[in-house]
């Protein structure tokens, strides 16, 4: 069994990231590597760490994060509808819960439009998607002169996507709902070391840890694409003040040294994970972005 604990990022990054920590209404502190996002008072984003102005290039990931009730309007819901392909609406327009179709229609209008940022070139509704063997969605269209993966999560409250020229970048989000997070799902997912360190833990931090875990199995699965045909248990993600870390038992074929994890707060209600299995020296620069909503003029 190998083991790597990811280190921080460059210095600064790591500077700016500790006093932002601080401000983390969750109290997350021990697991943020590179946390991107400082916390106001009543969980919301107040300031982000220096989102980078340099255009993407090959060794950086860019994240983008919206909670829907701080974007939530009916011109912000049809500007995202607009750009979604037909099949996509027909998806949207499935969901029971208003709530659940609004969540979907943020998230994928969200990607389309991340994804033009970075290809200005492509109108966000010329993207075309097609799935692969374990249902990963990948850009099938427009052809690009140089490759460009996504990764998308939504869940209630949040909507996140990852947009990188490496394909093994995986994101997810979570609400922290205590009522999923549960010791018998723990015991049904989680390796052996996992479930030792949540026991005994007092419930909200059980929520935490229940989480953190989750979100970073949930990153690593969706970065390497296979849905849930790798055995759970058999991963294990180490977390400590130092870093991230991974170990695979021996019949998971992969190298946990080419694996960064970083984690961060979007809100005090959710949790979200990166994995980059890019295997770039130091991984992935992560930039949070902005994205300029449409409907809200040009300077939105
Ligand atoms: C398919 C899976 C990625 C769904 O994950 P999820 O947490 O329910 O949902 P998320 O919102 O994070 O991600 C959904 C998005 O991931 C993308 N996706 C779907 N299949 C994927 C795959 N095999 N690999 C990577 N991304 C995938 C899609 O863009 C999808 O969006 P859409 O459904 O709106 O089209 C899969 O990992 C799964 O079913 N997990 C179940 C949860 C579980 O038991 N997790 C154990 C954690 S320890």
């Amino acid at each position: 069994m190998t083991a790597r604990i990811s280190r921080a990022g460059p210095d600064g990054t790591r500077a700016r990231a500790e006093r932002c920590v601080g401000k983390n209404p969750t109290g997350s502190v021990a697991a943020a590597i590179r946390p991107v996002e400082c916390f106001g008072a009543d969980g919301h984003i107040v300031s982000r760490l220096t989102p980078l102005i340099r255009p993407m290039t090959a060794d950086t990931l860019d994240l983008y994060v919206w909670l829907i009730e701080a974007i939530d309007s009916g011109p912000a819901r049809e500007a995202c509808r607009e750009v979604m392909s037909a099949d996509e609406r027909q998806r949207a327009d499935r969901f029971v819960f208003e709530r659940h179709r609004h969540q979907f229609i943020y998230a994928h209008g969200m990607l389309r439009l991340a994804l033009s940022e970075a290809a200005p070139d492509v109108a966000p509704s010329d993207w075309t998607f097609a799935t692969g063997p374990h249902g990963r969605p990948f850009i099938a269209a427009p052809a690009r002169p140089r490759a460009l993966y996504f990764n998308l999560s939504h869940t209630e409250g949040c909507v996140a996507c990852v947009v990188s020229g490496h394909e093994a970048v995986g994101v997810d989000v979570e609400e922290l709902s205590p009522r999923r997070a549960r010791m018998e799902t723990a015991e049904g997912v989680f390796s052996r070391d996992e479930i030792a360190s949540l026991q005994g833990l007092l419930p909200d931090e059980f929520v935490r840890g229940f989480f953190d875990y989750w979100t970073l199995k949930e990153a690593y699965l969706k970065a390497r694409g296979v849905g849930l045909h790798l055995p759970l248990d058999r991963f294990s993600m180490q977390i400590s003040p130092d870093g991230i870390g991974v170990s695979f038992d021996p019949e998971i074929d992969d190298d946990a040294g080419k694996w960064r994890f970083t984690q961060t707060s979007p809100s005090s209600l959710h949790r979200l994970s990166i994995a980059d299995g890019s295997g770039v020296s130091g991984g992935l620069a992560i930039r949070t972005r902005a994205l300029r909503h449409p409907w809200q003029g040009a300077n939105g």
